[in-house]
Formats: C-alpha cells, sequence, structure tokens
C-alpha cells in the first residue's frame, strides 16, 4: 500500500519539543512515509528546513503566515527565497489571508501574501494557502500573481468553493475538521472535489480528528481524516492512499516523488 502523506504539519512547533523524535516516528509506523513541516514565520521556516534534513520522511515549505504578516519585510522575503533552493523544501507557505480577527492589516497580509505568491512563481514551486473569510481576495491575489500549483491547506468552504477552485487546478486540502460530527458541509464537499484535486494534512499540533479529538495532534493522526476520506469515497483505504500519493507527488515535485519510491 502506497503510504499518507501528510501535506501540512507544524513538526516544529514547540508543542513536539518533548518527543519530536518519537512523534515522527509513531506517523511513520502509522504509515505516513511523507510530512511537510510548514514553516510560519523565518524562523520557523528555517527550523522546518532543519527537521527536513534530520528526517528522510520531513519535507520543509517555507513562509510566513498570514497573522504574522507584518514580519514579511524584504529582507526576509530574500531569505525565503534563499531557503527555497534547498532540496528538501518542496513549497512556499503557509502564506494566505486571514480575516477571522478583522480586516484591520488586511493591506499588510496581502502584500504579504502577493510577495510569496510571485517566490512560488519564481522557485516553481507549489503555494500552500491559508484561507479564513477571505475567499474572494485570495482568489483575486492568486490570479493576479498567476501562481502555477496551489494548494487550499484545512479547506473548509462550501462545496461549491471546492468545485471552483478544484476547476482553477487548486488542490484541495482536508483536515481533522472532515471528522467532526457538524461537518456536513465539508464532507459533501470532500464529496464532490475531483478525486486528482485532494490531499489530507493534520495541521498538528493544532485539529485532532475523530477519534482522538482533544488531544494534541500529530502527523500519524492523518490516517483518521484519510480513513474517513475513503469511506465518503466508496473507496478502500489502498485505493485512497494511491490517489493521494499519485497528487502529492504530481504537486510537490520536489523530493516527494523519492518518498513515493520508498515507500514501494
Ligand atoms: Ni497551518
Amino acid at each position: 500500500m502506497a503510504g499518507w502523506t501528510d501535506t501540512h504539519v507544524h513538526l516544529d512547533d514547540s508543542a513536539f519539543d518533548p518527543d519530536r523524535d518519537a512523534v515522527v516516528a509513531r506517523a511513520v509506523a502509522a504509515g505516513v512515509t511523507a510530512m511537510i513541516c510548514a514553516g510560519t514565520s523565518v524562523e520557523g521556516s528555517r527550523r522546518a528546513v532543519s527537521l527536513a534534513e534530520r528526517h528522510p520522511q520531513v519535507f520543509a515549505a517555507v513562509g510566513v503566515h498570514p497573522q504574522q504578516a507584518a514580519l514579511l519585510t524584504d529582507a526576509a522575503v530574500r531569505e525565503l527565497a534563499v531557503l527555497a533552493r534547498h532540496p528538501r523544501v518542496v513549497a512556499i507557505g503557509e502564506t494566505g489571508l486571514d480575516y477571522a480577527r478583522g480586516r484591520g492589516d488586511a493591506i499588510v497580509q496581502q502584500r504579504a501574501f502577493a510577495a510569496q505568491a510571485r517566490l512560488a512563481r519564481e522557485t516553481g514551486l507549489p503555494l500552500v494557502v491559508h484561507n479564513r473569510e477571505a475567499s474572494e481576495d485570495v482568489e483575486r491575489i492568486l490570479d493576479n500573481e498567476e501562481v502555477c500549483a496551489v494548494v487550499m491547506h484545512c479547506f473548509n468552504g462550501s462545496p461549491d468553493l471546492a468545485a471552483r477552485w478544484a476547476r482553477a487546478g487548486w488542490m484541495i486540502s482536508v483536515a481533522g475538521p472532515l471528522t467532526f460530527p457538524k461537518a456536513d458541509v465539508l464532507r459533501e464537499a470532500a464529496r464532490r472535489v475531483p478525486l486528482d484535486r485532494l490531499l489530507v494534512e493534520t495541521d498538528a499540533p493544532y485539529l485532532s480528528p475523530v477519534p482522538v479529538r482533544g488531544r494534541r495532534c500529530e502527523p500519524g493522526f492523518v490516517v483518521h481524516t484519510a480513513r474517513m476520506l475513503a469511506g465518503l469515497r466508496h473507496m478502500s483505504d489502498e485505493a485512497l492512499a494511491s490517489v493521494l500519493a499519485d497528487n502529492a507527488a504530481r504537486v510537490f515535485p520536489r523530493g516527494l516523488t523519492q518518498g513515493r519510491t520508498a515507500a514501494l
């Protein structure tokens, strides 16, 4: 069986300081053959790269989170550009827009998002996008910057939004909320997204899926979300794992193909 890829995890988070190596080992034991550690700051992106150097199953995404957008100076963009050349870096992000706390810094967020979108285009890497209550502006900036590959991380929108973004060629990555009792709209979206547009992730240490909800999330828990997705799509775990491994290898071309080979 192809291994699972957790396409978005914050392994560098201090929540994992006590047992990070054991967390990675448990994920591997659960069948996770690749994990993409998403940076949320320049410093965090550096930590992600060094984790990717230490663990063959870990890859890095480098970026600055929208809630830290003010930190993305021109010098920080240049630092991300240098990090992006590292062979274990497979994406730019986590970036995006987050208006959940209001639009007070919307201009700053949009500037930081656009700069990282340009970096994705220039490096040829996919862009990992966080979107909260900002779908219109997210679309506008992605269209303007002509980003080639986009991963909508922790998708939580409607079936129509998922379908529109899938038609745009963007990937829909679903996380633990897919398993939550009240998530019928999200489950319907996950049912309707074309199979070749789907990915799974944990966003650990956040958003543990049922049946481990409430605990610190870790990348091995992606199997719970993946199994629910397989059920929604009337597929065996094996068949879904194979599709998702192909999707991940296509979207994250650098290195993840190796992960796939290693799993076979
Ligand atoms: Ni995240």
